[in-house]
């Protein structure tokens, strides 16, 4: 299996995703402030992956803190774990994390230290394995969904390297393959990060998983000759009415996908779907830089001073989904009920 990240005793291993598809380099974050660039300037990036990294770096601060007292390390939890929530405001597995992991806390802080540092990696660990189970469940009832055989539009990269393995709609597309389908992958591009050209094609390719790239503005063509059976993509934040924030794009394609009667499925862990905010309108929508859209690959393609918008994200009116695919279960219209029926469900033991 493709692995993203893992954990060592020498620091937070991570394949750089900033130099895939060209060079596959692994980079060893020592420091729980380390594991936040890495966060934040994407050589770890997708949601889950996103969660699974910010309870390692967690862990990690955790570890390295030299407080001798309940209450300093406490206060050093707290420093950590803010200096994490910074990172990156629209992934909603990453708040999920830390609130875990503070939870692990409370729960052992009676303990003495060494123990309480021990429980922490013990649960960072764990939520790494459980995401890979996590993965593969929602791949067996994703599975089911997809045709015989067709081609299947993703955008953005919701695969093996957006998770700690195996991928969201990455992973019910591999499910799918793995019972014999006969599935043909069209990947998004995905500009301007270039998620689908990069980390999407090189990955599928890896597994042997008929791909073929398109730019972005071509998804609709594609549609058009009926080449596209279903559209599967991953969330970043799932809104209790079923509304979904997903990388910039994701509306478009819904929209085409709609016009052209091809159904539109989410794939992602239960920890993606925020309860708390009730319809999209209350996403944080990330803002990147703007040397994103003016620059690629390094070279300049926009003239100098251009006045720039870059959202990392969109959202998806619920209206526009068919089936939101979750290790819980698939939950669909109305989503309100749906997704309150598989929150009251008890998480999925590994
Ligand atoms: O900016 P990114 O690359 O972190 O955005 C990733 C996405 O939008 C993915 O589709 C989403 O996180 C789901 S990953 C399983």
């Amino acid at each position: 299996m493709l692995e993203t990240l893992k954990w060592t005793d020498s620091g937070v291993l991570f394949i750089d995703q900033t130099k895939l598809p060209t060079e596959e380099v692994w980079v060893n974050c020592r420091t729980y402030e380390e594991v936040a660039d890495a966060i934040r300037t994407m050589i770890v990036r997708g949601a889950p992956a996103i969660g699974v990294a910010a309870a390692m770096g967690i862990a990690l601060g955790a570890r390295d803190q030299s407080a001798s007292g309940i209450s300093q390390f406490r206060n050093g939890l707290g420093q950590i774990c803010r200096l994490i929530g910074e990172t990156r405001p629209t992934a909603v597995n990453l708040f999920w994390a830390i609130r875990r992991m503070q939870r692990r806390f409370e729960e052992v802080s009676s303990r003495p230290i060494p123990l309480i540092k021990q429980a922490l990696i013990d649960e960072a660990i764990a939520i790494y394995n459980e995401d890979i189970a996590t993965n593969r469940a929602m791949g067996a009832f994703g599975a089911p969904l997809l045709p015989a055989e067709g081609g299947i539009l993703t955008h953005c990269n919701a695969g093996a390297l957006a998770t700690a393995g195996y991928g969201t709609a990455l992973g019910v597309i591999r499910a799918a393959v793995e019972a014999g389908k006969k599935l043909h992958v069209f990947a998004d591009e995905t500009r301007p990060f270039l998620q689908g050209a990069r980390l999407t094609a090189w990955e599928l390719m890896k597994d042997n998983i008929p791909v073929t790239l398109i730019s972005d503005n071509m998804a609709g063509w594609v549609m058009k000759q009926g080449k596209v059976q279903a559209v599967i993509v991953g969330a970043d934040r799932i809104a209790a009415n079923g509304d979904t924030a997903n990388k910039i794009g994701t509306y478009s394609v819904a929209i085409l996908a709609k016009e052209h009667g091809i159904p539109m499925y989410i794939a992602a862990p239960f920890s993606t779907v925020d309860m708390d905010t009730a319809d999209g309108s209350g996403i944080p929508i990330e803002q990147r830089a703007s040397t994103e859209v003016t620059h690629l690959a390094g070279k300049q393609v926009a003239p100098t001073g251009v006045n720039v918008f870059n959202p990392a994200f969109d959202v998806t009116p619920a209206k526009y989904i068919r089936a939101i695919i979750t290790e819980r279960g698939v939950a669909t219209a109305p989503f309100n009920e749906s997704l309150r029926a598989l929150a009251e469900m008890k998480p999925v033991a590994v």
